[in-house]
């Protein structure tokens, strides 16, 4: 069957760009994928420059998305912030359970988990990222770590809102470090992925849904990972913080 789904190409400027350079980011890059009709385009800044970023990118092919949320509505959460408060910056998507987060600020399954629930109740669309580190994959752990990090991120949420979900797979050891999965290890565990939704969903959720692939993704590489039959998008770090590099990217070939 011919894939149909419609690639993502995401980037996570993660703690990079004050609210002005995030806007000249944001405007450089709007004339370079004007074009751009069969692939969405997403961008996530950091918060402070969600509405510099939302007016640069006003009525134009470009999604914004925020690099977290928390699942309460409001209160006493100092340092914070609220679904609410990103769809009232123009966010559209929300990336949730990045490994950083997992890492570095204790990010858990059942975090992941509110996290996911509240966004899709209010309406974001999330990109939940799952991936193994380089001892998991050394130890022969990926299907468990990437099942279990499925199974407990998407714990609650209906079929009917799987349609509102992007799963990224971003090997931890390949983030940041130059070292990309091959394209066949990323598909491999696609496929895996795949196969754990249907298992989960049914065959029509898990054949819509869209994975990305995020790990030292650049202009050279991105080719060869999106020709494989599992790989749906990619979320890029790096080679998301220049519009030429970023453009080059969402017109891959
Ligand atoms: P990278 O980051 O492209 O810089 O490896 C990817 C990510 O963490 O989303």
């Amino acid at each position: 069957m011919v894939n149909k789904r419609t690639p993502i190409i995401a980037g996570n400027w993660k703690m990079n760009k004050t609210p002005k350079e995030a806007r000249e980011l944001a405007q450089a890059l709007v004339p370079l994928v004007a074009g751009v009709k069969d692939r969405e385009v997403v961008l996530a800044p950091p918060f402070t420059a969600l509405s510099a970023v939302a007016e640069a990118i006003n009525k134009t092919n470009i999604a914004l998305a925020a690099q977290n949320l928390h699942w309460e509505d409001k209160g006493a959460f100092t340092g914070e912030i609220s679904a609410e408060m990103l769809l009232d910056s123009g966010c559209r998507y929300v990336i949730i359970g990045h490994s950083e987060r997992r890492q570095y600020f204790g990010e858990t399954d059942e975090t992941v988990n509110k996290r996911t629930r509240k966004a899709l109740s209010k309406g974001l669309r999330a990109i939940i990222c799952v991936g193994e580190t380089l001892a998991e994959r050394e130890a022969s752990k990926v299907n468990e770590i990437i099942g279990r990090q499925l199974a407990g991120g998407l714990a609650g949420v209906t079929a009917a809102d799987m349609q509102s979900v992007v799963i990224a797979y971003e090997p931890v050891w390949a983030i940041g470090t130059g070292k990309t999965a091959t394209p066949e290890q990323a598909n491999d565990v696609h496929h895996f992925i795949r196969e754990q939704i249907k298992a989960l969903y049914g065959p029509e959720t898990a054949g819509a849904l869209r994975i990305q692939y995020g790990g030292s993704v650049t202009p050279e590489n991105v080719s060869t990972l999106m020709a494989m039959s599992d790989i749906d998008g990619a979320l890029v770090g790096g080679a998301s913080l220049k519009p030429e590099s970023f453009a080059a990217l969402v017109k891959f070939t």
